[in-house]
């Protein structure tokens, strides 16, 4: 094939090929194979043995690849950090969402050039930790002017930007949050849509209830834009149903879920997106991530990179927790970080390793994605291919 590349001697191959996922094998497992990348896609998977020619090879040596992985949450549109409430937080203080809006002060007052850099070394370091798909939200802006240059400066990394000017209601709106949510999806909506392709709010005490959280979903449906929720963070909410009924593509945190809430997502298909960072970073408990795959609900796992409840970037450690804290098998930790990510962003070109996906790999220093978990803190991303390009 021209202008292709041959991965070979790869010890174990994760492919959430539906084809291939068989019983126990929740991950689609292949061993001893090879992959043909050719242009931005992928070519061929299968047995190392039978692989066709490419121009060119490489070999892996034994070692694990697997789907690029899919990050479906992260705020990366901020500048400052909140290490001092982090420490405080450690101390005992717990988590509340006012900190947000030391974010938005800092966001506020920083140039265009500041916010993009700041997104582009998280971006960065996302990817030699083997995230090739990251969504990135608004939402430290919280004024026309600064949601809007928000996503057009995260445009710039991605096209899985989200709208979130119902984060927090804005400072100056504190004393009448019904002309915030106007704002909101009136002329921010209208500044924010051009350069958004999604549209969130946060459904919790203390930012949106359910009626501005179901007022805002539907102006951003009117204007083209898909939905996402935060939603049963802090405490159970009613958000989580509103995700069900509205078909949205994903809910997300789901730290406080009730029976109900369980029901409505397996029969409405949205994916509830687990966010372990944040409960490990705030303290809180975790959601049993197994009972919901049990039940049958979609679940991805992602990283909510953010400076306040979360800070860290890494896919791999969010899969390590998963494990560790919320009952997943280290293959369903995996597929909920792949194809799992991919679904919360309704793409079916990302999260597989199958013939016509686009050729987003990850390169292991270790046999086996099991290592994953097993190895938590180890920078095991030894090498990463995006849309076919060798990037780390
Ligand atoms: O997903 N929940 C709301 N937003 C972020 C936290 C933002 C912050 O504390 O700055 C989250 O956890
Ligand atoms: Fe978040």
């Amino acid at each position: 094939m021209s202008g292709s590349t041959l991965l070979t001697g790869i010890g174990e191959l994760v492919t959430n090929d539906p084809d291939r996922v068989a019983g126990d094998d929740t991950a689609g497992l292949l061993h001893d194979a090879a992959v043909v990348i050719a242009g931005e896609r992928i070519a061929w998977v299968g047995p190392a043995a039978s692989a066709p020619d490419a121009d060119a090879r490489v070999d892996v040596a034994g070692r694990a690849v697997l789907p690029g992985f899919v990050d479906s949450h992260a705020h990366l549109m901020f500048a400052g950090d909140r290490a001092a409430e982090f420490a405080a937080r450690m101390a005992g203080t717990p988590y509340a969402a006012g900190g947000i809006r030391t974010t938005v002060a800092a966001t506020r007052a920083a140039t265009d050039e500041q916010l993009a850099a700041n997104a582009g070394r998280l971006v960065t370091e996302m990817l030699r930790q083997g995230t090739t798909t990251v969504e990135i939200k608004s939402g430290y802006g919280l004024s026309v002017r600064d949601e809007a240059r928000s996503l057009a400066i995260a445009r710039q990394f991605t096209p899985e930007t989200t709208f979130l000017g119902a984060h927090v209601v804005a400072p100056e709106y504190a004393d009448d949050p019904a002309a915030y949510v106007d704002l909101v999806t009136g002329p921010m909506l209208e500044a924010a849509a051009p350069h958004a392709r999604w549209i969130d709010a946060f459904c919790e005490r203390g930012a949106f209830d359910v009626d501005q959280a179901r007022a805002v979903l539907e102006a951003g449906a009117a204007a083209g834009l898909r939905g996402r929720l935060h939603a049963s963070q802090l405490g159970p909410g009613a958000g989580v149903l509103l995700a069900a009924e509205l078909g949205l593509a994903a809910v997300d945190h789901c730290t406080y879920l009730t029976d109900d809430d369980v029901h409505a997502l397996r029969e409405s298909g949205t994916v509830a997106t687990l966010l372990p960072g944040v409960e490990f970073s705030t303290r809180q408990p975790y959601p049993d991530g197994r009972a919901l795959l049990d039940a049958g609900v979609r679940v991805a796992i992602a990283s909510d990179c953010n400076p306040g409840s979360c800070f860290t970037s890494s896919m791999p450690f969010a899969i390590a927790l998963a494990v560790r804290e919320m009952g997943l098998t280290p293959a369903e930790a995996v597929r909920a970080a792949t194809l799992g990510g991919a679904r919360a962003l309704d793409r079916d070109d990302v999260g597989r390793v199958v013939p016509g996906a686009r050729a987003d790999l990850v390169l292991l220093d270790a046999p086996s994605h099991v290592h994953l978990a097993y190895r938590p803190g180890v920078p095991l991303v030894a090498g990463v291919w995006q849309a076919g390009r060798p990037v780390v």
